[in-house]
């Protein structure tokens, strides 16, 4: 989001809500510190502008980003979320897997009635939605959206 607003970020209301159900889960996502493996895919310029080495072979996300995410403990099994807004994207990869097809598709519909209409749904690249029971629209693999109203 940085990348794409620049200069006018700070005009938007911007920002990551970044949730897992396990406390040891969100606070080394709070930590933020990678191996060069982990974001061997990062593209030079970002690893520069948004990481700092640490360590060998350590590397932290700025102070500036990490403001930018609010990190929340999160039961998705919860029939409602506590979420006054809708997101204009959530992404959920690898955890659907571990929960059967009714549970699977009870998380979707909750996912979708917390989607802005025309926002996006990102899943798991092995995973993918039945699209008998799908009500987002399929856009390519992993990526899903809302139809605009
Ligand atoms: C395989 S990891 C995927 C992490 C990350 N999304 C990724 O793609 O790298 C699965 C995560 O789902 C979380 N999880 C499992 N059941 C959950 C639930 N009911 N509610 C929220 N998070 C859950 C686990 O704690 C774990 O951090």
């Amino acid at each position: 989001m940085r990348e794409y607003f620049k200069a006018k970020y700070h005009l938007w209301d911007a920002g990551l809500l970044a949730t897992d159900i396990s406390e040891p889960a969100l606070s080394a996502a709070k930590k933020g510190i990678y191996s060069s493996e982990r974001i061997r895919l990062v593209p030079p310029d970002l690893k520069n502008k948004y990481f700092k080495k640490i360590q060998d072979d350590e590397w932290a996300v700025s102070d500036s980003l990490k403001s930018e995410i609010t990190f929340r403990r999160l039961n998705l099994m919860n029939q409602s979320y506590p979420f006054k807004k809708q997101f204009d994207i959530i992404s959920c990869r690898n955890v659907m897997i571990y929960f059967d097809q009714p549970t699977r598709d009870a998380l979707v519909n909750r996912f979708y009635n917390h989607t802005t209409p025309g926002g996006y749904l990102f899943i798991g690249h092995s995973e993918t939605l039945r699209s008998d029971s799908c009500p987002y629209d399929y856009v390519k693999p992993a990526i899903y959206r809302k139809g605009a109203v």
